[in-house]
């Protein structure tokens, strides 16, 4: 077989055979095939597409790339859950405290945030000393007893998504179904949990900017988890503003912790209850969705959800003071409200823009080793479908240098679209449940 054959046949608007998809997948894991072939081969992916089948023996084959994790020690259904991304997508801090105080047992692997998207690795690294850099061992120990544990990719799980997902993002081919279906599914699988909650995202700070793409993209990766013996569910939530109001790592933290204690914003509650409602099906922890919500509900109403996110900190070395006092996370020295320039109602806040707002804060990375401000970011006071009057605040902006916070803020007014007409609210979620 010659990868020259395989990408002139995709190309052309060939079907690859499994045997195919297999050769380029071990060739280039291993570091047999250049760069240049498999990004010339991903272009031609990305503009011919890929059918199911094809889509899934790519999902396997890159599963397979690495470890399959076995979490047979971990007693009980194991549950994971994966947001597609997004800005302020606190989702992970909040709902996997709450599905663990109910019994599911969260044994989840997570990634660091890159460009204007947020990751929950470094949101969890707002706890001082908290560590994601854990054994094998201590994770699934810790899982046993607790019922959570949140450890980063290693390197050996589905090392050909790594080395893929790298070279996709610097060769425009990110936004491709087949390929997110595939980078998703494939880690979601080697993870080794019972059951899967995806929560699929849709509008301007998504992959999938319209809502049949990102139907079409949770119908897929349902499909490929259910075919590989994986209970799969998708939720399809709007990312077309921001989720909640905070976006930046510490201040997300904060955000999910006021959720814990009951005084969430609307819109995430809604999004952490519809989530975690699948997450307790799932795993046979409810009947009912009706059922599912209450016990979540109660998880926050008793504290018993705060109890377990500081039992979680606490076993992987942060100080659990923090959850119960958030003055001890990281807190930046200013604040500064950004005023509305004209009085109307907002049509619109662009994730992207906001999320590229707190990466020049320092938020976020610009390159893979960039070191982040864990303290900067925006506080949203309102949001589309919001009357604001010229002066009032649209946000409030956290920052620790005021060079970047100059050019943030110039930044920032590009993400808004205010008119005299009122626009009405947004959908905060379309609930497309599917499995
Ligand atoms: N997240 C992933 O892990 N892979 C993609 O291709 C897109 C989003």
């Amino acid at each position: 077989m010659r990868m020259y054959d395989i990408i002139m046949k995709k190309r052309n608007g060939g079907r690859l055979s499994p045997e195919e998809i297999q050769f380029f997948i071990s060739g280039y894991t291993r570091g047999e095939i250049p760069d240049y072939q498999v990004s010339a081969l991903m272009m031609a992916i990305y503009f011919q597409g890929m059918d199911e089948e094809e889509t899934l023996a790519l999902t396997m084959a890159m599963a397979h790339s690495g470890e399959m994790l076995d979490l047979s020690a971990i007693e009980g259904s194991k549950v994971d859950k994966h947001s597609t991304g997004g800005v302020g997508d606190k989702t992970s801090l909040a709902l996997t405290p709450m599905v663990a105080a109910c019994g599911i047992r969260v044994a989840k692997m997570s990634g660091r945030g890159l460009g204007h998207t947020g990751g929950t690795i470094d949101k969890l690294e707002s706890f001082p000393g908290f560590s994601t850099a854990i054994s094998r061992e201590q994770f699934i120990r810790q899982v046993n007893e607790i019922g959570i544990s949140i450890m980063g990719q290693t390197a050996d799980l589905a090392p050909a998504d790594k080395k893929l997902y790298a070279l996709r993002d610097v060769t425009a081919t990110v936004d491709n179904m087949s390929l997110i279906a595939s980078s998703i599914m494939s880690k979601k699988l080697a993870a080794g949990a019972d059951a899967i909650v995806l929560d699929v995202k849709t509008g301007s700070g998504a992959f999938m900017k319209t809502e049949e793409d990102s139907l079409a993209l949770a119908r897929e990766m349902v499909k490929i988890g259910n075919g590989a013996g994986r209970k799969t569910i998708a939720v399809v939530s709007d990312m077309d503003q921001p989720l909640g109001r905070a976006v930046g790592n510490a201040l997300e933290v904060k955000e999910a912790i006021d959720t814990l204690r009951g005084q969430g914003p609307e819109d995430f509650v809604e999004l952490c209850l519809t989530l975690g409602s699948q997450m307790l099906l799932a795993g046979g922890k409810a009947q009912e969705p009706d059922q599912a919500r209450a016990m979540l509900q109660q998880t926050m109403e008793s504290g018993a959800a705060l109890e377990k996110l500081a039992q979680f900190v606490q076993a992987q070395g942060g100080d659990p003071a923090a959850v119960y006092d958030t003055g001890l996370l990281p807190a930046a020295a200013c604040s500064e409200p950004i005023p509305a320039l004209e009085d109307g109602y907002i049509h619109r806040i662009r994730c992207d823009e906001i999320g590229i707002c707190s990466l020049m804060l320092g938020g976020g990375r610009e390159t893979k080793d960039s070191e982040i401000d864990l303290a900067v970011g925006l506080v949203l006071t309102a949001k589309v479908g919001d009357y604001v009057k010229k002066g009032e605040p649209l946000a409030y902006m956290h920052y620790n240098d005021p060079h970047k916070a100059a050019a943030a803020r110039e930044r920032f007014y590009r993400a808004y679209t205010i008119g005299a007409e009122a626009g009405g609210k947004a959908p905060v979620l379309i609930h497309r449940i599917l499995g």
